[in-house]
């Protein structure tokens, strides 16, 4: 390929050498346009600057190209030979979508199904495992570049596109409108390579440790590719900032709960052009993936990734910082004193501008050897070396100035080669590049001596000196001298993880060695910390020494931060109890329980717990650490040492603690469900019943197996949470809405889900888990559960007491409606028999609006068919929007509504309550000044 120059118009040679070679993604779109057609802009447009630049047309990226095969080879045109560039990737775009995507609003989004995961199905961040984005090299492909979204990404197709503005207003003299034909034919147009690591590179290695409030990156969380567009510095230039703008505010087009994605720079830096901001449309030569900003996002060199605004739609200039949610509520390091608990619940720590993150830190982390890799040594002769290797990077455009290893856990170091990929941009010459119809000019002359983009470092050590070494980490320096650290500097976000990289060798004998990288990104086991946890020691202070060199094992616990341990013990508690004794009589009775090898007594809390006593009960005389660890607040936490009676010891005549016993797997007469163990069920039908709600289909063992749920009671749930708070264990009782009595083979769940909103950020924790599952997916149940059982022929049974029914009434909103469904069916299904008496029932369901009522249909039905009449059904709606032809109630449950669709108090009669709990309190409330008595009369389910 010829070497362009500045004076040359490109070429329709190379022009169509481009297209053909990307002719996949130009087939069958519609006819050049003005607007993406600059030439004849350029020619009326005074101001332009370069007349070199001509994409070819459209622009678009993989996904909106029209194509037939699964993987698109995209190829962009690689730089001359004889300017010695680092080669481009070939970009092996996946064509399909992934079936993760399908039922999502990125459904239109081709992904790379090498990617991994790390917040479910949806929405998309993801991270190359570490092996795939080092051999890639110096330029991440696309395809590999990792990817962080806050929400769905912004449909826009080739028409959006064309017509898409950046708006640029606020204190300027000059507040412009920008199409991208405008910025592409206005300013000069710039390619630089730059690398972006997002905030939260390395968090997995932090929640092992201690859950923070962010996912599991890996060491993957970073990529780098060659970004095309124009200076942010000229295009303010062009707008003139006026007397009082100190901050440039920019913000995204994406949706999120709480606006649009959003954050600013200062002013100052924004104008430097030696600190590299760009607006950018191309990345590698192509255009923007649409999980990368499609059509146009902010670039900033050296900072945070989530500095760099993908589809960027607003630049204002103002005297204040960006006001946007995320701007304060992301992208910040807060003291390591804080709990994650503490930091969700004190908004103050998230306005303190100390805390917020701007340049990157120095970092490194091994690539080579691979997590679980084997090395086997006997192999190679004595004295030949491995090639350790790995990247590292640093902010605010500082050089890496050195990259260390040590094997013997930091007594020595050696040090590593480096590889400056980037500085081969820096060595060509201004008119050897000229300007090219893609890439424009390299902008490498603006950037000076600032570094912009990750290093790769190697370094030898031989067999002899792997087979002794115990673990092999790495650290890096940058131009200011700042070193990563030895320790981890834990912090509620979880942010800018950058202690010393560590692999744990494994000496498997035979002179075969084992790799053990610190953690797997995402949900994916394996790695040395979660090992270590595991075990009882702690992963922050690991040590891997061999031999005599080995110091005493960090205990957990024992060297914690204080601050990150609850402590939930009482010190003058010295007793001492035996498994035996946990497990006798007087163990059950007084609900003895053990969570974390301490025993805690539960008999004077069963009244009060808000679970109900069963739920204490149900785990007399066990170990119930999972369990209360996962559903339990650091409050509630912090109670349970109120509640310790002794620390459990084993005895060698101790019997196994009954979780590790043979226990029968079933539940009476083979039923599914047992009281005492957690099962799996499977996902094997999901059902979309509204907006906000959705039908759950499980398997139970075989298919005629009944679930062994009496009418009335409910199932614990647990699914361990995938998306933000990975592995973390979320717990509830549910009901399934699958009639329990009759229905053989599987169970039913309607979860009504509480997505993220303004109200509630985090959305509800349990509904969100489910609205991730995809059929093949598995949750553990564990039940019956409850202090209510309807026995039929007008008796329920509660707190183990019978109790003679006439009339029954039942409160009730969302999907707290499916217990009372259960109760209401088996009522009427006694009227199949001829000599049935039955109570009469009355149900009051209020929701929002009428789109959230739930099993309406079901009720109505079985009046119908049994009830003649006998259900007394009535709604009310709390929201505006109410239908014009809308018969029942609205507002509120009040006195009057109470009164007026609730049997009257009196002897055996019985009111059940459930619903979200602000609701269970105020109807609880005011049925007690009705006249009903609240402690024999009220069930709360
Ligand atoms: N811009 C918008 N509009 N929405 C986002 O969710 N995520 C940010 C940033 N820009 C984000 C955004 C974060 S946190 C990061 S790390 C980078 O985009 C990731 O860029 P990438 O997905 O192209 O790798």
């Amino acid at each position: 390929m010829a070497t362009l120059t500045a004076s040359k118009k490109p070429s329709q040679a190379i022009l169509e050498e481009y297209c053909s070679s990307n002719s996949n993604t130009t087939s069958g779109t519609t006819s050049p346009s003005s607007l993406e057609s600059p030439t004849a802009e350029i020619d009326k447009d005074p101001l332009a600057q370069q007349k070199g630049v001509q994409l070819p047309y459209p622009f678009l990226p993989t996904c909106l190209a029209k194509h037939d095969s699964h993987f698109i080879e995209r190829r962009a045109r690689q730089f001359p030979a004889d300017l010695k560039l680092p080669l481009l990737p070939p970009e092996s775009a996946c064509a399909v979508i992934d079936a993760q995507d399908k039922d999502t609003p990125d459904s239109w989004v081709t992904r790379d199904s090498r990617l991994v995961r790390l917040t479910g199905k949806h929405p998309f961040n993801a991270e190359a495992r570490i092996r795939d984005l080092y051999t890639a090299g110096f330029i991440t492909p696309t395809n590999l570049f990792f990817v962080r979204n806050h929400g769905a990404v912004p449909k826009v197709d080739f028409e959006r596109a064309e017509k898409w503005e950046l708006k640029v207003h606020g204190l300027c003299a000059n507040p412009t409108t920008f199409t991208l034909a405008n910025l592409r034919t206005r300013f000069r147009v710039v390619t630089l390579p730059i690398t972006l690591v997002c905030a939260g590179n390395r968090r997995k290695e932090q929640n092992v440790v201690a859950k923070s409030l962010g996912f599991s990156w890996g060491a993957g969380g970073v990529s780098t590719a060659l970004f095309t567009g124009v200076y942010l510095a000229d295009l303010l230039e062009y707008v003139r900032p006026t007397k009082g703008a100190k901050h440039v505010v920019f913000e995204g087009s994406d949706d999120l709960p709480n606006g649009p994605y959003g954050t600013s720079q200062l002013l100052s830096w924004a104008r430097n052009k030696s600190k590299g901001m760009m607006l950018a449309w191309a990345m590698n030569g192509l255009p923007l993936e649409p999980d990368h900003g499609f059509p146009l996002r902010l670039v900033v060199p050296s900072q945070i990734g989530g500095r760099s605004v993908k589809w960027l739609a607003r630049i204002e200039l103002s005297p204040i910082e960006s006001q946007h949610h995320l701007h304060f509520h992301d992208n910040k390091v807060l003291p390591t004193t804080l709990t994650a608990e503490q930091a969700r619940a004190e908004k103050h720590w998230w306005y303190d501008p100390r805390y917020l993150i701007r340049e990157l830190s120095v970092n490194s982390a091994i690539a080579y050897p691979n997590h679980d890799e084997i090395l086997d040594t006997s192999l190679h002769a004595p004295g030949s070396t491995y090639a350790l290797r790995g990247y590292a990077y640093a902010g605010g455009g500082r050089r890496i100035t050195r990259v260390e290893i040590t094997l013997d856990e930091g007594s020595s170091w050696r040090l590593a080669q480096i590889t400056y990929f980037e500085d081969a941009f820096r060595e060509v010459e201004e008119e050897d590049f000229g300007v090219d119809p893609i890439y424009g000019v390299l902008g490498t002359n603006e950037q000076g001596e600032n570094c912009f983009c990750w290093s790769f470092w190697e370094c030898e050590a031989t067999m002899e000196e792997l087979k002794g070494a115990g673990s092999i980490m790495v650290r890096a320096m940058d131009e200011s001298l700042a070193v990563q650290p030895r320790d981890m500097y834990w912090n509620p976000t979880g942010m800018m993880n950058n202690w010393w990289f560590k692999v744990c060798i494994h000496d498997l004998g035979d002179g075969q060695l084992r790799f053990e990288h610190p953690t797997m990104a995402g949900t994916q086991p394996g790695g040395w910390m979660q090992r270590l946890k595991d075990q009882g020691l702690d992963p922050a202070y690991p040590r891997f020494a061999k031999g005599e060199d080995a110091k005493a094992p960090t205990v957990l616990e024992v060297s914690r931060p204080a601050a990150l341990t609850i402590v939930m013990t009482n010190p003058d508690v010295k007793r001492t109890i035996s498994r035996e004794e946990l497990e006798s009589q007087e163990g059950k009775e007084k609900a003895w329980f053990v969570v974390n090898g301490e025993v805690y007594e539960g008999l004077g809390f069963l009244e009060k717990h808000p679970g109900g006593a069963p739920s204490i009960q149900l785990v007399a005389g066990e170990d119930a650490t999972d369990d209360f660890l996962a559903i339990h607040s650091p409050a509630a936490k912090q109670q349970l040492a109120d509640f310790h009676i002794g620390t459990l010891v084993s005895s060698p005549s101790s019997p196994p603690s009954t979780s590790e016993k043979e226990t029968d797997d079933l539940g009476p007469g083979g039923t599914f469900l047992h009281a005492k163990k957690w099962k799996k069920i499977e996902l094997i039908k999901l059902g979309v019943v509204s907006h906000n709600a959705k039908i759950f289909r499980f398997a139970l063992d075989h298919d005629e197996q009944a679930l062994g749920l009496p009418t009335g009671m409910h199932v614990y749930v647990r699914i361990r949470r995938r998306g933000e708070g990975e592995g973390e264990i979320v717990q509830r009782a549910y009901t399934p809405l699958s009639d329990a009595q009759n229905t053989k083979g599987f169970l039913d769940f309607l979860i009504k889900i509480y997505r993220p909103c303004p109200e509630f950020p985090l959305g509800g924790r349990m509904s969100v888990e489910f609205d991730r599952l995809v059929v093949g997916d598995e949750i553990e149940v564990k039940g019956p559960v409850g202090h209510f059982e309807w026995l039929g022929h007008r008796t329920a049974q509660i707190h183990g007491h019978s109790m003679p029914i006439d009339e029954i009434g039942f409160v009730c909103g969302g999907s707290g409606v499916t217990p009372i469904l259960q109760v209401v069916r088996a009522i009427f299904n006694e009227t199949s028999s001829e000599d049935a008496e039955i109570p009469d029932v009355w149900v009051l369901d209020v929701n929002r609006n009428v789109d959230d009522i739930l099993c309406r249909e079901d009720f109505e039905r079985l009046d119908e068919v049994h009830g003649s009449g006998r259900l007394k059904m009535h709604h009310s709606l709390t929201g505006k929007d109410v239908p014009n032809d809308w018969k029942y109630s609205t507002g509120r449950p009040s006195e009057e509504m109470l009164r007026a669709h609730l049997p009257a108090p009196g002897e055996n009669k019985l009111v059940c309550i459930c619903g979200p709990t602000t609701m269970e309190q105020t109807v609880k409330t005011l049925l007690s000044k009705i006249g009903w008595d609240l402690e024999k009369q009220i069930v709360l389910f």
